[in-house]
C-alpha cells in the first residue's frame, strides 16, 4: 500500500485519538479499562485507523478491512506478532503461535499436512466419542439448574485435543496434561491481566508456581515424545504425523524440543478457543428461537438421531452458517495483534516502525458500515450466496494471511460435530436472571461463565 506513481496521496501522520487519559497510560488506559465498549465508541470517528498514546505504548488501531489485508496478508513480512507474555513464552517456547521468521515458516511446513482435511477425517471417531462422554455426564446433570457449560465445554474441547494428539492411551496422561493446561493458560490470562508483575525468571511465589506447572507439563510430555521414538507401532495421532513430517527440500524432521513445544502450542490454542465459540453459541440459540428450531430441524432430519457422520455434516449448511454467525458475533480471537518491523505507509499515512497494531477483530466483526443490524442474530448472512458479499477482513475469525489459524478446519468439524450430538439431547436454556458478560482477555471469555438449565430433549 505504498505510495505508487498513480496515487499521488500525500503522506499523513495517523489521526491521534482526542480523548484524553491517565498521566501515565494515556488515552491506552480507556482500552485497557473497558477494550469492546471504548473500540466500539472510537471507530465511527475515524475512517478505519487512528492512534492511541500514552508514556508507555503507542498503538496503532486499524478497522478498516483494506489495512487489515495490507497488514496481514499483503505486507505481512513487514509485521510481526506482538506478544508480551513471558509466561505464554514458557509454555509455548518457539512453537506456531509464538515463533517467527524462518524458523517458523520451517515449522509451519512441516506442521501443515497434520491439519489437511483429508487428515482430520479419521478425528471424526475421536470427536464423536469424547462428546458421547460428555453427554452421559451432562445427562446426570440434565433438569439441573445453573450448569456453567462453558466448563463442560472446556473439558470436553480439551479431552479432544488431547484424544486427537495421542491416540493411544498413556495412563494418566490426559488427565495431568488437562489439569495442567488449564492451570496455565490461566496464568498467562492473569499475566496479561497484570502486565506488570515481575517477569517470570524471579522467584517470586506466583513465578515458582507458575514454573512448576510448566514442569509438570513437561514431565508427561517429554517421556511420551521419548517413548514414541522408540515405538515401532504404528500410530495415526496428531502426534504421530508431526513426528513423520519431512521437510521436502532437507529431510529434515522436528527435534524433541521442537515436538514439545508443537504439542503444548496445540493444546493451549486448540481448545479454549473452541469451547468460548460453543459457549457463546448457546447462549445466541437460546436468545433466538426461531433460528434454534430451523437448526433442531436440520439436525433432527439429516441424522435421524444416529451418531454424526463426516457425510451427514456435509449436508448441514444451516449448521454451518449458525456456527459462522456465531464466530462473528463473539469471535473468541477478539484482537490480533502485531508490530512493524520497517517504517510503513497505509492508506496514506505514515507509520514509523515500531508501532504496535490492535486488528479488533470483534468491533471489524459488529461495524455498522459493513454489517447491516450488525447485533442481530442472522445466520441467513453465510448462505452461499450471500457470503460472498463481506470482504475477506470484514470476517476473520481464524486470522488470514500466512499466520491463519493452522486448526481452523479441525475446530469447525470438532464445532459441528458436538453441535449436533448435544442438540440431539438437550436444550440450553440460559438461567433465570443470568447474562454474561463479555471478558476480553487473551480470547473472550465470559466472566462469570455460562449459567444454563440443561434441559433433555423429548
Ligand atoms: C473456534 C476456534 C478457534 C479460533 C477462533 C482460532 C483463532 C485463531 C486465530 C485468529 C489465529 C491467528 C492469530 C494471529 O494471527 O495472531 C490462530 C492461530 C493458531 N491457531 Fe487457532 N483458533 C481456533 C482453534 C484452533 C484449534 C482447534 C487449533 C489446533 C488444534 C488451533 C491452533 C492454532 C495455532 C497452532 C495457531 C498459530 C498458527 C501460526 O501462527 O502458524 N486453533 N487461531
Amino acid at each position: 500500500m505504498s505510495n505508487t506513481a498513480t496515487a499521488p496521496t500525500p503522506v499523513r501522520s495517523i489521526p491521534p485519538h482526542p480523548k484524553k487519559g491517565h498521566w501515565l497510560f494515556g488515552n491506552v488506559y480507556h482500552l485497557l479499562k473497558d477494550p469492546i465498549t471504548y473500540l466500539r465508541e472510537s471507530s465511527p470517528q475515524f475512517k478505519g485507523i487512528f492512534t492511541l498514546t500514552s508514556r508507555l505504548i503507542n498503538i496503532v488501531v486499524i478497522t478498516e478491512p483494506e489495512y487489515v489485508k495490507y497488514v496481514m496478508l499483503d505486507n505481512n513480512k513487514n509485521y510481526k506478532k506482538w506478544f508480551k507474555n513471558d509466561v505464554l513464552e514458557l509454555i509455548l517456547g518457539k512453537g506456531l503461535l509464538t515463533s517467527e521468521g524462518d524458523f517458523w515458516r520451517k515449522q509451519r511446513r512441516l506442521a501443515q499436512p497434520a491439519f489437511h482435511k483429508e487428515r482430520l477425517v479419521k478425528m471424526v471417531d475421536t470427536m464423536t466419542s469424547c462428546t458421547e462422554q460428555q453427554i452421559i455426564k451432562l445427562g446426570q446433570l440434565s433438569n439441573k439448574k445453573h450448569v456453567d457449560i462453558s466448563t463442560e465445554m472446556m473439558e470436553l474441547t480439551l479431552n479432544i485435543v488431547a484424544g486427537a494428539m495421542f491416540t493411544t492411551h498413556v495412563e494418566g496422561a490426559i488427565e495431568v496434561v488437562s489439569r495442567e493446561i488449564e492451570r496455565t493458560s490461566e496464568m498467562a490470562t492473569a499475566r496479561f491481566n497484570n502486565p506488570f508483575r515481575l517477569p517470570v525468571k524471579y522467584p517470586t511465589p506466583v513465578n515458582l508456581r507458575e514454573r512448576k506447572a510448566v514442569k509438570n507439563l513437561d514431565d508427561v510430555l517429554n517421556p511420551i515424545i521419548r517413548e514414541r521414538r522408540k515405538s515401532t507401532e504404528e500410530h495415526h495421532d496428531l502426534l504421530a504425523m508431526l513426528m513423520e513430517a519431512k521437510d521436502e527440500d532437507t529431510g529434515e524432521q522436528m527435534s524433541d524440543q521442537q515436538l514439545r513445544d508443537e504439542t503444548m502450542t496445540i493444546f493451549l490454542a486448540g481448545h479454549e478457543t473452541t469451547a468460548l465459540a460453543l459457549s457463546w453459541l448457546w447462549y445466541l440459540l437460546d436468545n433466538n428461537p426461531v433460528q434454534a428450531q430451523k437448526l433442531y430441524d436440520e439436525i433432527d432430519q439429516v441424522t435421524q438421531g444416529r451418531t454424526p457422520t463426516l457425510e451427514h455434516l456435509q449436508q448441514m449448511p444451516y449448521t454451518r452458517m449458525v456456527m459462522d454467525e456465531a464466530l462473528r458475533l463473539y469471535p473468541p480471537a477478539w484482537m490480533i495483534m502485531r508490530e512493524n518491523l520497517e517504517d510503513d505507509e497505509i492508506g496514506g499515512y505514515r507509520i514509523p516502525k515500531g508501532y504496535t497494531f490492535m486488528i479488533p477483530v470483534y468491533e471489524i466483526h459488529h461495524d455498522v458500515r459493513l454489517w447491516d443490524e450488525p447485533d442481530a442474530f442472522k445466520p441467513e448472512r453465510f448462505s452461499k450466496e450471500n457470503a460472498k458479499n463481506h470482504h475477506r477482513f470484514a470476517y476473520f475469525p481464524f486470522g488470514g494471511g500466512p499466520r491463519q489459524c493452522i486448526g481452523n478446519n479441525f475446530a469447525l468439524m470438532e464445532m459441528q460435530i458436538i453441535i449436533v450430538m448435544m442438540l440431539q439431547k438437550f436444550r440450553f436454556k440460559v438461567s433465570a436472571g443470568f447474562k454474561p458478560e463479555k471478558y476480553p482477555m487473551v480470547t473472550l471469555r465470559m466472566k462469570h461463565g455460562m449459567m444454563v438449565d440443561v434441559e433433555k430433549r423429548n
